[in-house]
């Protein structure tokens, strides 16, 4: 067993509704196991300058409910350099922290992959993503919530769709991946779904706009913003060009995504994993994003984690076309 007695714990990377839940489990599970907590604000930026504080089960009263994260985030330029990991290194040696836990996405790993490969320093990290695309977890913190916010919207959004006999395209996040897309689509019930692991089609969007059901005016169609023909308005523009009888309009979500309260399953799964990710550092796991496979806590090296190979299930663009006729 590793004599671990501080660890350190910092988000990074986009927020994402969740972060504070699973904040709060390293906090209260590392109190629980007399380990000390230095939180460290603003992920790799925040570590290279010197932003440490002492957390300990008070800090983090109240911050279950609470989407963003109080730890604050950011992308880190400098942490990408061997001189930039070097002062991180030396400022977590001097605030006497020896193990991290770092809560966030594909970037994060990348960075805390190469760090744990230079530096004698265990770290574990927790999958804390909307965009739900990191291999050793079936879901990502942050998912569920921006998931149903984006059927929230799209309900509401197919309100004025049925009521002028509108065309809508929708353009949710999603840089690198489709799952809210392919979600989200399935839900509420779009006539198809663009996504960055699909190539784009117009004529063949077009074509199915055209012959789904002629009774239906209104049609919605979800874009995932990393799709490959130009994103939401580049295709309401080729829409418009065949289509000029169709009252097309555009409208992306954006950022309204990332916020918000965690939903119920965010909240547990965040608990589930921040405990295992401090057992698992008192246990000697290194270098592993701490996940939840078949309702099971599962640990994937940070390598596997952030190989950009997750399959699209054939089956669920297959639902979109059976289910829009
Ligand atoms: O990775 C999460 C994510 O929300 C992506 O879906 C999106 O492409 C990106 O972050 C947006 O990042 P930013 O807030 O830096 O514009």
């Amino acid at each position: 067993m590793t004599q671990i007695k501080n660890i350190g714990i910092f988000t990074s990377g986009g927020d994402a509704p969740g972060m504070n839940a699973a904040i709060r489990a390293v906090v209260r599970s590392a109190t629980y196991y007399d380990l000390e907590v230095t939180g460290i604000r603003r992920g790799y930026e925040g570590m290279i300058n010197g932003e440490f504080f002492a957390m300990d089960r008070k800090s983090v009263s109240n911050i279950i409910q609470r989407g963003g994260t109080i730890l604050k985030t950011a992308r880190s330029e400098q942490f990408k350099t061997p001189e930039g990991r070097k002062l991180a290194y030396d400022q977590l040696k001097t605030h006497n922290v020896d193990a991290l836990v770092a809560i966030g996405g594909d970037g994060t790993f990348t960075g805390a992959r190469i760090f744990g490969q230079e530096y004698d320093m265990p770290i574990v990290g927790l999958p804390g993503t909307i965009d739900n695309d990191l291999i050793g977890t079936d879901f990502t913190i942050g998912y569920d919530t921006a998931i149903n916010t984006v059927i929230d919207a799209v309900d509401k959004i197919r309100d004025t769709a049925e009521s002028h006999d509108r065309v809508f395209i929708v353009e949710v996040m999603g840089r690198d991946s489709g799952l809210i897309a392919l979600r989200t689509g399935i839900a509420s019930g779009a006539e198809a779904i663009l996504i960055p692991e699909t190539k784009t089609d117009i004529n063949n969007l077009c074509d199915r706009l055209e012959h789904s059901r002629k009774d239906k005016l209104s049609k919605i169609v979800i874009v995932a913003e990393g799709e490959d023909a130009g994103g939401a308005f580049e295709i309401g523009r080729q829409v418009k060009e065949r289509f000029p009888h169709y009252d097309t309009r555009i409208s992306i979500l954006g950022h309204i995504q990332r916020g918000g309260r965690p939903s119920c399953m965010d909240r547990v799964l965040a608990s589930r994993v921040g405990v295992a990710a401090v057992e698992a550092l008192r246990d000697g796991h290194r270098n592993e994003m701490i996940g939840i496979i078949h309702n099971e806590i599962s640990y994937t090296p940070f390598e596997h984690a952030i190989k950009h190979h997750i399959e699209i299930n054939p089956n669920f663009l297959k639902l979109v076309e059976i289910l829009s006729i």
